[in-house]
């Protein structure tokens, strides 16, 4: 028998909010069940791989199912099986939370199921990204005339603002990629620091700028890119067509490039500057990190991320480009006829790499007009507190060691094994074992890394949800695994 949500409703006197009420009320009760559950969950997913396949693995039915029913299972079959990413207590990665205005205009976003390619396609979805997209140069502290995409992640908009690059460097040339292609180009050279993120390297292999025209140069101390070492490899050739690719805030210890000087220095040999701030970009929201920022204002294009910092639900990317003239060019399509382009409003496919997409900024304009100005700055201030307090107080721990005291919401600790005479292979496994440990716990969710050689545990704060209550819990907890591992 076809459900009653199959076919359209042919039944006058049911209305379409009858049939959705107890749909949406179902959903509704076990979003708050689900959200509410933080202090009692275990942060790690606890269910196995094999009883998540015997739950969700079904035969593709031949029947329709009623949604209620759907849902119900949806419900059941995922339970144990998600990271409490959402909630105070999961330090893994660099995921964010979810802010209420965001989560609800992200439902709304799904609700109205706008396709945002063009103001024609969809007028007020056009004109939230317009301003949300205002709001985030105003926010990081971009030039105001700069364009702007929002993407599916950080990764995305690499690859977004990084084909602009690559069609800008050959323009520069006399190569004109949209028209010649890639075959016979003069070669891009790409120079960047050893911490640059995976993403950026992969974009530039998506874009078919392969690894050995990457150049990892070395960093201090600090893990800021050498200025000698970018000097010595702009002059190595006489101008290549280059990009620049500079860290705002790495993955491990939030490190900073120092981009008065090497912004100035890679536009001296006419390279293109683009910024990872994936985090780190957001230290401009916060008049207490801006000088970690200085000078950043003045590279080609910048990527970061909403649904790290700023807590809007996945997937949410932001990229920004200084010449939004350059932007279209790279970005240009070709012959539709049936698309209407707007005149008066912006339209942002041509700012896109996709054409159809979802109206994707409404969480974001959410996000940034539930918290305000003050209330962004105060979300930055407040995770790199505790990022702080997290990091030197395991640190500090017996058999803990503090790797690096963190410059924004990315700490790094490791953990020492108490075997006599332990080697560093000994300490590096004795790390692993501990993180899993504190993950089986369910106290916490921390993931690891491999840092300068040494196995180390990621400490990485982004929820608006933390509380100094979180931390406290979290150190006893560490504290309590440490002792019964030594005894
Ligand atoms: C420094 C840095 N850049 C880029 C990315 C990629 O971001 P996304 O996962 O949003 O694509 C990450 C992800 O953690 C990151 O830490």
């Amino acid at each position: 028998m076809l459900s009653r949500y199959t076919v359209p409703m042919s039944d006058p006197h049911e209305t379409l909010r009858q049939t959705l009420t107890p749909l949406l009320d179902q959903t509704v009760d076990a979003a708050l069940d689900y959200l509410s559950a933080s202090n009692t969950r275990s942060v790690a997913a606890t269910t196995p791989l094999v009883t998540l396949r015997q739950r969700l693995d079904l035969p593709l039915t031949d029947q329709p199912i009623d949604p209620e029913q759907v849902i119900d299972d949806l419900i059941t079959g995922v339970e144990g099986g998600l990271h409490d990413s959402t909630g105070p207590r999961f330090f893994g990665w660099v995921i964010g939370g979810s802010l209420p205005a965001a989560l609800a205009a992200d439902w709304l976003t799904s609700t109205w199921d706008q396709n945002a390619g063009l103001y024609a396609t969809s007028p007020a979805s056009a004109v939230v990204e317009e301003t949300a997209g205002r709001w985030l140069k105003e926010l990081l502290h971009l030039p105001a005339e700069a364009s702007f995409s929002f993407t599916t992640g950080c990764q995305m908009a690499h690859i977004n603002t990084l084909t602009v690059a690559r069609h800008a460097v050959l323009a520069r040339h006399g190569w004109n990629v949209p028209q010649q292609g890639l075959f016979g180009a003069p070669p891009i050279r790409v120079l960047t620091s050893t911490e640059r993120h995976e993403t950026t390297m992969r974009a530039l292999r998506f874009l078919g700028i392969g690894e050995q025209n990457i150049h990892a140069l070395p960093v201090d101390d600090a893990g800021r890119l050498i200025p000698s070492a970018l000097q010595s490899a702009l002059e190595a050739e006489p101008n290549p067509p280059t990009i620049v690719v500079l860290q705002a805030g790495d993955v491990n210890i939030g490190a900073f490039d120092d981009f008065t000087t090497l912004i100035p220095l890679a536009r001296a040999h006419h390279a293109w500057v683009h910024i990872d701030g994936a985090m780190g970009l957001w230290a401009n929201a916060t008049p207490r990190l801006q000088h970690l920022l200085l000078g950043v204002e003045q590279a080609d294009s910048w990527a970061t991320d909403g649904h790290k910092w700023l807590n809007v639900p996945y997937d949410s990317g932001y990229a920004f480009v200084a010449d939004a003239t350059i932007h279209r060019a790279a970005l240009a399509q070709g012959d539709a006829p049936y698309l209407t382009n707007s005149t008066a409003a912006r339209d942002q496919l041509p700012y896109n790499l996709e054409f159809s997409r979802r109206a994707r900024a409404y969480p974001t304009y959410a996000a940034i007009r539930q918290l305000g100005r003050s209330g962004i700055a105060d979300l930055i201030d407040r995770c790199c507190r505790h990022c702080h307090t997290l990091t030197t107080r395991i640190g500090a721990l017996p058999h803990a060691q503090l790797l690096a005291e963190p410059i924004i919401n990315q700490g790094l600790v490791r953990f020492l094994s108490p075997t006599p005479n332990a080697t560093e292979a000994d300490h590096n496994a004795f790390t692993d074992q501990t993180i899993a440990a504190i993950n089986h716990s369910g106290e916490a969710f921390f993931g690891p890394t491999t840092w300068r050689g040494k196995r180390a545990m990621r400490i990485s704060v982004s929820n608006w949800q933390t509380t100094d209550h979180d931390i406290d819990r979290v150190v006893a907890a560490i504290a309590k695994i440490l002792q019964s591992s030594a005894a």
